[in-house]
């Protein structure tokens, strides 16, 4: 007899949703504001994001915060930039961690102040054992960057004797990046206009479905998240496989 129960269909919604979150610069510029306004309202569009994301049960968000590139801007934005994320671990997360997101950092995070890496470390550590939902926040992230810096541990390992080259298949090699342990992102999500990857992700990206919006990300909210799963559930994903 058929199981009824088990015949139940499953939700077809991502796992794992990544965001590129731009157009805090043009959101500002648009009402005559400093850049860093554009920020501070972009801090706003991600704790709406993160409620939007539990209430409709993704397990995994990204988000790309700052880019290996982005320290090419200014020194006043880059410390308008830290300054926010500086506040954002030390009010927020512990808050968010309270209400059962686990805190997962990706990037060179060295290169931030050292009170925001022992501040992003403790709350990594104060919420690894949070399951509601995973937040990986991607700070001074290059995929380029992230991609070598595996190639090279696989080297090393090769030279140390720990690796046989002929056994480095891709399973492997996606357990030497940063996302190790995480899902590949099912949904790619722009904010902005913009329609490229500007460095975020080329590895676990290879068959995430991608959705771009015209909306700049300081006015992002629970509706266009809703309208992104909404454009994913109409997606055909493939893998490369037969059309069904
Ligand atoms: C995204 O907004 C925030 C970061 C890249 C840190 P931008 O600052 O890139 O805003 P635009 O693209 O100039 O509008
Ligand atoms: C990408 O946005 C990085 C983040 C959103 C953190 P950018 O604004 O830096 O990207 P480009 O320079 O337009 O490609
Ligand atoms: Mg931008």
């Amino acid at each position: 007899m058929v199981d009824l129960a088990i015949a139940e269909p499953v939700s077809t919604g991502p796992a794992h949703v990544a965001i590129i979150m731009d157009g805090n610069g043009r959101w500002a510029a648009s009402r005559g504001l400093p850049r860093a306004a554009g920020h501070r309202a972009g801090v706003e569009a991600v704790r709406r994001t993160l409620e939007a994301a539990v209430k409709h049960g993704v397990s995994w968000l990204t988000l790309y915060a700052f880019s290996s590139e982005n320290w090419r801007r200014p020194s006043d934005e880059i410390q308008a930039l830290t300054g926010l994320l500086r506040r954002f671990v030390r009010s927020e997360l512990s808050e968010l961690g309270r209400n059962g997101v686990r805190l997962h950092v990706i990037g060179e995070r060295n290169r931030f102040d050292a009170d925001i890496q022992t501040a992003l470390a403790e709350a990594e550590a104060a919420t690894a054992s949070n399951t509601k939902l995973n937040l990986v926040i991607a700070l001074s992230y290059g995929a380029r960057a992230e991609i070598v810096a595996a190639a090279q541990l696989a080297a090393k390992l090769a030279v140390a004797g720990k690796l046989d080259p002929d056994k480095l298949d891709e399973a492997y090699f996606a357990n030497l990046l940063a996302t190790a342990a995480m899902p590949d992102p099912d949904l790619i999500l722009r904010t902005s206009g913009e329609q490229r990857l500007s460095n975020f992700l080329l590895w676990q990206s290879a068959y995430a479905e991608f959705v771009f919006t015209d909306v700049l990300w300081p006015d992002f909210g629970e509706a266009e998240f809703a309208q992104a799963l909404a454009e994913f559930s109409r997606r055909e994903r493939r893998f490369g496989a037969r059309p069904s």
